[in-house]
């Protein structure tokens, strides 16, 4: 964190140096070459402290406040298609986040958030869109194996007014997905204002584990999003956009302020989406027990994986079974981030009891010797910060294909993030219309926890990663930083699969 801050100081003040004017006015090239050049000066360590107390007044890491737990967790409404038809309409509104306070907020069929929308793998399945928002925006399927004229980039504007069926049959295995807008420049705004659902693919395997599946019982999904509200309590995402990524000091559990959830004295299942802009989360328990992994953004891990924490950069997901039964009642059981800031405290209802046992077999995943042996054939180098950011040296061009791919062949995409001099920082990687493998993580077989499909990889400075890649779909696809900001800024290019 405090690399970045160096970093943004010292780009501030080149920026000031140079004429302020300078930071709109220089084409992405001059501005590459301006890093490059920050990269090869030699500050000191007091230096760069020294910018850091003068310029970082809007880039200070913001602590999350605690839980108080006094209102109880919102729960999204779940909806299948009927007739083959889900109706998903992007709708602004009011919302009382806090007593008796009406924040102006986006959301989908409701004022803020998304329902969660279940189908069943081989379902064909029409997403009735509609767009009753004041602005553009698109509907992005993230982690969705979906056509790419389907796939809601930014190519797929819907204006105001505008209505879109995209129907697509379900051809991957049982995984918790997600959706929001996509549009260029405005997905991190329409994102923080609230534009944000999810999706459970469900197949023959998911149905069969006898995993905890009631929903709202012993299954819940957990979105989690830092917000930062002005004093009048409403989102001002211009005033407190940060290019870097837009990181708030309240926490919202599916919306709900200070929430708390009431769980069984049971094993129950919870499905952890990081739907923020830029925050990562290192989700434990304050308790210090453990809590069984059983999947990954895509799909069943292979076995649960014992652990203690769990980290998710934004876009990732993760689904993870805590045993309620084993914790006495007496104490309060929460959810907790790194730095012990309370996200979500359970109360244990002792009458609620299920006897669920997690399979020791979840799911056949395999990274086949045959995959471990590709050459790599696309590279790929993520470098700079703020809005300096690029793949390759290029920032966005919605009129540039930056790779093409043939559908159905896996490709060996190798992913390097370059680090600036100050040590720059974590990017989450993420395809469209795809769940990958990851390959290899600096050479080595990545840990337990990513060892399952994946659509947003976490790869931090100086890391090189390794993807075996396959479209089942043809079309244009965006692969991009999912801080939404590094999005917005030019981190993002497009695979065409032909
Ligand atoms: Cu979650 Cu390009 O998106
Ligand atoms: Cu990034």
């Amino acid at each position: 964190m405090k690399s970045r801050l160096w970093m943004t100081a010292l780009i501030a003040t080149a920026v000031i140096a140079g004429g302020c004017s300078a930071i709109n006015t220089k084409t992405a090239s001059e501005k590459k070459a301006d890093m490059e050049e920050m990269n090869h000066s030699n500050m000191s360590h007091e230096e760069m402290m020294n910018m850091e107390n003068s310029h970082a007044s809007h880039t200070n890491p913001l602590e999350l406040n605690n839980s108080t737990g006094e209102n109880e967790l919102a729960l999204p409404p779940l909806v299948e298609a009927k007739d083959g038809v889900v109706d998903i309409t992007a709708q602004q509104g009011k919302t009382e986040i806090f007593d008796g306070i009406q924040t102006d907020t986006y959301g989908y069929n409701g004022s803020f958030l998304g329902p969660v929308i279940r189908v069943s793998e081989g379902e064909t399945v029409t997403f009735r869109t509609k767009n009753h928002l004041p602005e553009p925006t698109t509907f992005h399927w993230h982690g969705v194996e979906i056509p790419g004229e389907g796939d809601g980039g930014p190519h797929q504007i819907l204006e105001p007014g505008a209505t879109e069926d995209v129907k697509f049959t379900v051809s991957q295995g049982a995984s918790t997905l997600w959706f929001h807008p996509h549009p260029e420049g405005a997905t991190a705004e329409q994102v923080y204002k609230g534009l944000a659902g999810l999706i459970y693919v469900e197949d023959e395997n998911s149905k069969n584990l006898g995993l905890p599946d009631e929903y709202g019982i012993n299954d819940f999904p957990l979105v989690f999003q830092d917000r930062q509200f002005n004093e009048d309590k409403q989102f001002d995402y211009q005033a407190v956009r940060n290019e870097d990524g837009t990181i708030g000091d309240t926490m919202l559990v599916n919306g709900t302020l200070n929430p708390n959830l009431t769980v069984g004295k049971e094993k129950v299942r919870l499905r952890l989406l990081n739907g923020s802009n830029a925050r990562n989360y290192t989700l434990k328990l304050n308790t210090g027990d453990t809590f069984e992994q059983i999947a990954t953004d895509g799909g069943f891990l292979n076995k649960p994986n014992e652990m203690k924490e769990i980290t998710l950069t934004p876009g990732e997901r993760a689904e993870i079974v805590v045993d309620f039964s084993k914790f006495d009642t007496s104490n309060v059981v929460a959810l907790v981030n790194e730095a012990d800031s309370i996200l979500l405290p359970f109360k244990i209802d002792e009458q609620r009891t299920n006897t669920v046992e997690i399979p020791e077999t979840l799911n056949d995943y395999v990274v086949t010797e045959e995959e471990k042996n590709l050459p790599v054939t696309k590279k790929l180098e993520l470098f700079g910060m703020g809005e300096m950011v690029y793949i390759n040296d290029k920032q966005f061009d919605m009129n540039r294909i930056d790779f093409t791919q043939k559908q159905g062949e896996t490709e060996i995409w190798e992913i390097y993030n370059k680090p600036d001099m100050m040590g720059g920082m974590t990017h989450p990687f993420h395809i469209h219309g795809t769940q990958f493998k990851i390959v290899s993580i600096d050479g080595k077989e990545p840990s337990v926890e990513l060892q399952g499909w994946k659509d947003t990889v976490a790869i931090e400075p100086d890391q090189t990663v390794k993807l075996a890649v396959r479209f089942n779909n043809k079309g244009i696809y965006m692969f991009h930083c999912h801080v939404l900001e590094h999005e917005e800024n030019g981190m993002m290019g497009q695979v065409e699969v032909l």
